[in-house]
């Protein structure tokens, strides 16, 4: 079990700091990889699925804590039906696939986002992956699906605006850390590397709360394309990040500072 330890406050300059407890990926282009082989788009989806593995399995190899895949968001029930359908299809195929996978490597698998919107068939098996890897105590591997960084943030809204209606809550004893304890994984650190295949440098409505100080991490690549060769890059570029929380580099340093 992780304790809830929000990123902040640490020296971002010890070696501990150098690597991510956290990392957030938005798996993107996916369609694009499929369009230049001249395949439907479910084949780009197919084959981002290897992707998945490769970066579960570096994670589990380098230690890091959580992996949070962004796998689709609240804004994706707005493509075709039919791909709708085949993601859903892929998202079952895979809960049904990986288990055993996840197990033999102590993953502890996990689901956030609007989980109302899927089939019940979908629902179940969720419930039953999960429960299946809630004792594991490696990794802890998010996949964020039927997500958007809003729900995230209007879900604790409503919860707490439900407290302050049942008389339990005063409005002014709302703080930042109330809000953090009602989002997702508010029991995990935050995002520390954030990172994002396929061109685009946008956030498309993931982890936004939770990634307030994420170092940020783009790549043209595409996700199928993202191996282990790019995830080391990725790696190697968070560990040269100065990460500063506000404060001054001589502050993070130990340096003296001339004002
Ligand atoms: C990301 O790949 C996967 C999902 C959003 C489900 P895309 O399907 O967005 O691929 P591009 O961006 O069209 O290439
Ligand atoms: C973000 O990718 C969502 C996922 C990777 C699941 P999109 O392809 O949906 O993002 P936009 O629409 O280009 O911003
Ligand atoms: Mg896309």
């Amino acid at each position: 079990m992780i304790k809830g330890v929000k990123g902040e406050g640490e020296n971002p300059v010890s070696t501990a700091s150098r690597k991510p407890r956290h990392i957030a990926i938005i798996m993107d282009g996916n369609g694009r990889w499929a369009k230049q082989r001249h395949l439907p788009r479910h084949a780009g989806h197919k084959a981002g699925v290897k992707t998945v593995r490769t970066c579960v399995e570096q994670c589990v190899n380098h230690g890091i804590e959580v992996l949070t895949l962004f796998a689709f968001s609240s804004e994706n029930w707005k493509r075709p039906e039919k791909e709708v359908g085949l993601l859903m299809g892929l998202f079952v195929a895979a809960l049904k696939m990986e288990v055993k996978r996840l197990k033999r490597n102590n993953v502890q698998l996990r689901i956030i986002g609007d989980r109302s919107a899927f089939s019940n068939k979908l629902q179940k098996l969720i419930v039953s992956a999960e429960a299946a890897t809630a004792g594991n105590t490696g990794l802890v591997l998010q996949i964020a699906a039927s997500y958007g960084g809003r729900w995230d943030i209007t879900e604790a809204a409503r919860k707490l605006a439900e407290r302050v209606k049942q008389g339990d809550l005063l409005p002014e004893k709302v703080t930042e850390e109330l809000i953090s304890s009602e989002l997702s994984f508010a029991d995990l650190p935050d995002p520390d590397l954030f990172i994002r295949t396929g061109g685009e440098q946008r956030l498309s409505n993931f982890l936004l709360w939770q990634s307030a100080y994420a170092e940020l991490y783009f790549t043209d690549l595409l996700w199928p394309e993202f191996r282990v060769d790019e995830f080391l890059q990725a790696l190697g570029s968070f560990s040269c990040r100065l990460r500063r929380f506000g404060k001054t580099s001589e502050q993070v340093t130990g340096e003296n500072p001339e004002i």
